[in-house]
């Protein structure tokens, strides 16, 4: 067995975990950072893309990112229903915008500066057990060549994602959490066609959402609303196409080789504890929202600056203070994206067994955001990001 021994071990080498070892290594804190997967694996997998302009500034201050050179700012997006389009202008509106940078080329962007800065980051590494989390915590696994391998450390974190290792040792005996499901998934498609529109259009259409995002000159991203039980492989290129043009009525969508397709089924959820002795979690490991928000990692990296400035007080200044507000000041973000991913998710979808009513309601919603200038500013604020704590 070999045992190593460090201050901070971080499970999970997503956005929260590499960001956290970044903010640790600043401050003088040594970590050691393990994820299951392979770098290959990390860095190919596609996730969401929308930054907030507060998720760049923090990415900007690692060095190499590539969200303002490769990604693209967006200045707005487009809500579409009833036949007609209204853009919420985020500059104009508060003075911000946001980037449209996948999440897996940001990942590659913070593996690169992480590892040329000395971090010990071991991929293929998988945490079986976290054990003693009240005093003197310690990660147990398989390294990569499957032999077993202790870490010991002052503080464990599990950055390491819905389906967190962590999350049980904190949670003890039962885990608890806030959760809701919801009666339908987006199909999602990458496509080798130019782009349909210069921002992303959320549409609501009577027979379902549909999302127009883009991923570069060549890649587009797509997505409909469907039933969360679809298999992404019984539809024909052509059916998904007919799908997609007749959810966003008014634009003629540039069509192409679809290269992949997925079902996206949606979930909230809150972890009952998110800190527990000497064990914390951030990022999806500590919550989920729906996709509609495009909150997913920029809240991850909201929990990560809290957390790294309580870990700094904690393990420099022997303060505890930090440390214990963390769940609570966490929680404060992190239900205000819960409402706002809920929100717009149930503005833009068409329910199951929804009726006349509840169509028309939805319409005067949608009309009562975007004829607003108050509105319109209430939705720039949340989708560009609330001002950042640490
Ligand atoms: C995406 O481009 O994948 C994307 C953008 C915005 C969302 C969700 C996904 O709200």
């Amino acid at each position: 067995m070999i045992v190593d021994r460090t201050r901070v071990a971080i499970v999970g080498a997503g956005p929260a975990g590499l960001l956290l070892s970044h903010l640790l290594a600043e401050a003088g804190i040594e970590s050691i950072v393990v994820d299951a997967r392979s770098r290959a694996e990390i860095e190919t997998t596609i996730r969401a893309g929308i930054l907030e302009q507060g998720t760049v500034e923090v990415l900007d201050g690692i060095g190499g990112s590539r969200a303002r050179t490769v990604g693209h700012r967006h200045d707005g997006i487009e809500l579409r229903f009833a036949g007609e389009g209204h853009r919420i202008d985020f500059p104009a509106l508060v003075d911000r915008s946001v980037w449209l940078y996948p999440q897996h080329e940001a990942l590659k962007d913070l593996i690169a500066a992480r590892l040329a800065a000395g971090q010990d980051l071991r991929f293929s590494t998988t945490v079986e057990g976290v054990h003693d989390i009240e005093a003197q915590p310690r990660i147990t696994g398989a390294d990569e060549n499957g032999a077993p391998f202790e870490i010991r450390a002052d503080f464990v974190v599990g950055g390491d994602g819905s389906r967190s290792v962590v999350r049980r040792a904190v949670a003890g005996r039962r885990e608890t959490g806030s959760f809701r499901e919801y009666p339908f998934a987006w199909f999602g498609v990458l496509c080798d066609a130019p782009p349909s529109a210069s921002e992303l259009i959320y549409s609501n259409s009577a027979d379902g959402f549909a999302l127009i995002s883009q991923r570069s000159d060549t890649v587009q991203r797509m997505y409909f609303q469907c039933d969360p039980n679809t298999d992404p492989d019984a539809l024909s290129e052509a059916e998904i196409w007919e799908t997609l043009q007749r959810r966003v009525p008014g634009t003629r969508l540039a069509e192409g080789p679809i290269f992949q397709r997925d079902v996206l089924r949606f979930r909230s959820f809150v972890a009952g504890e998110l800190r527990r002795g000497r064990a914390a979690l951030v990022g999806d490991a500590a919550h989920t929202v729906p996709p509609t928000g495009a909150k997913g990692m920029n809240l991850a990296v909201a929990d990560v600056l809290l957390l790294g400035d309580a870990l700094r007080r904690l393990l420099v200044e022997g303060d505890e203070r930090g440390i214990d507000a963390y769940a609570e000041r966490a929680l404060r973000r992190i239900w205000k994206a819960q409402h706002f991913s809920w929100w717009m998710t149930s503005m833009l979808h068409a329910a199951p067994g929804s009726d006349a009513f509840d169509r028309q309601r939805q319409l005067g919603e949608l009309r009562s955001v975007t004829e607003s200038e108050a509105g319109r500013r209430y939705l720039a604020e949340a989708y560009t990001g609330w001002p950042l704590e640490r």
